[in-house]
């Protein structure tokens, strides 16, 4: 049975014992294990049921402290770091040789970020080692945005998931890695593309095929419900080819009623991006209980954290 609360020191006892707790962050609930336990780590590995290849981000409560984790620190990833953290910016940097071949799966590099969430900033502060926690969910499943997303998911093989309310922002961390010493991209996320141009110019961006090797969360197929699920221009042309089923639909801001359909969710009334974001996965998991015959999901704007929800949304209707 798994316990859902509040408790800090509790989830310190946990994971003092080489056990996993799931842990609130801004972005999604994480699946965390001490870094250096092979315990812990090969634990979370095995209830994800997640590929051994699949690296994981290590969480920690300051810049000093990533500094030692990693062997070098380029001048554009302290410029995000600054801007940034504590937020939803993941760092792939070349790795210090005691982080364990496990976290990185037998990488050269590691992925760091620190959470901006107050509850899980404390208990690192508490913990004497960093934790690494990929998203709470099993592999491919849709990342969980609160307490009872992470509970419905692992009731039998976790014991303990540290509340702390709904993810505010909603989507995953952004990943950017340097290579030949220049920025790139490696996962769209809470923090658009634009805004890391500010801070450090130009970036490259990898197309798809590119970046799956380096970072599988870029797998064609993932954060999938288990319902049937299309990304679409025009929702309305889209849905009278199905006039009998019962289909749940996912838009922007457009508030027009659909009469045919079982469940219209508009994602943000008033046309906020940000706003969107952070309702995504919790209306994906919400219309993934209805017993729907399909979700159709109408595409974003391309841009902004528009950008972020596509890509979601094209992963979870492969
Ligand atoms: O917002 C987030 O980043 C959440 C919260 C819990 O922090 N975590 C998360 O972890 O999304 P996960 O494991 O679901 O996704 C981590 C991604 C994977 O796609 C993995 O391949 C990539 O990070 N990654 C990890 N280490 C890497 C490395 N050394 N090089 C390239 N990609 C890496
Ligand atoms: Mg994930």
């Amino acid at each position: 049975m798994t316990i859902v609360s509040k408790d800090i020191n509790k989830a310190v006892t946990i994971l003092n014992n080489e056990d996993v707790v799931a842990i609130p962050t801004e972005t999604v609930y994480g699946l965390a294990g001490n870094i250096y336990s092979e315990k812990a780590i090969h634990k979370i590995f095995e209830i994800k049921q997640r590929p051994l290849f699949n690296p994981l981000i290590v969480h920690v409560h300051s810049l000093e402290k990533a500094e030692e984790l990693v062997s070098d620190f380029p001048e554009k990833a302290r410029q995000l770091a600054r801007a940034f953290w504590p937020g939803s910016l993941t760092l792939v940097l070349k790795k210090s040789p005691s982080i364990p071949d496990l976290i990185t799966a037998g990488k050269d590099t590691v992925a760091i970020r620190m959470p901006n969430h107050p509850v899980t900033l404390q208990l690192l502060q508490e913990l004497s080692f960093p934790l690494a926690a990929p998203s709470a969910n099993p592999f491919g499943c849709i990342s969980p945005t609160k307490a009872s997303h992470v509970e419905r998911y692992f009731k039998n093989s976790i014991s303990m998931v540290l509340e702390g309310g709904t993810c505010k922002n909603g989507i995953e961390s952004t990943i950017i890695g340097f290579e030949d010493n220049e920025p790139v991209l490696y996962r769209l996320g809470s923090i658009s593309l634009e805004d890391i141009i500010d801070v450090i110019g130009t970036v490259k961006i990898k197309n798809k095929k590119d970046i799956a090797p380096d970072a599988p969360g870029m797998l064609e197929r993932h954060y999938a419900p288990k319902t049937k699920t299309y990304l679409v221009e025009d929702v309305e042309l889209f849905i009278q080819e199905y006039k009998n089923k019962k289909i749940g639909v996912i838009r922007f801001s457009e508030p027009k009623p659909l009469p045919s359909v079982e469940i219209l969710e508009v994602l943000s009334k008033s046309g906020d991006l940000k706003e969107a974001a952070s309702k995504l996965y919790s209306t994906l998991h919400n219309l993934d209980t209805l017993h729907l015959d399909m979700i159709v999901a109408e595409v974003f704007p391309d841009y902004g954290l528009g950008k972020s929800i596509n890509d979601r949304l094209s992963r979870a209707t492969k």
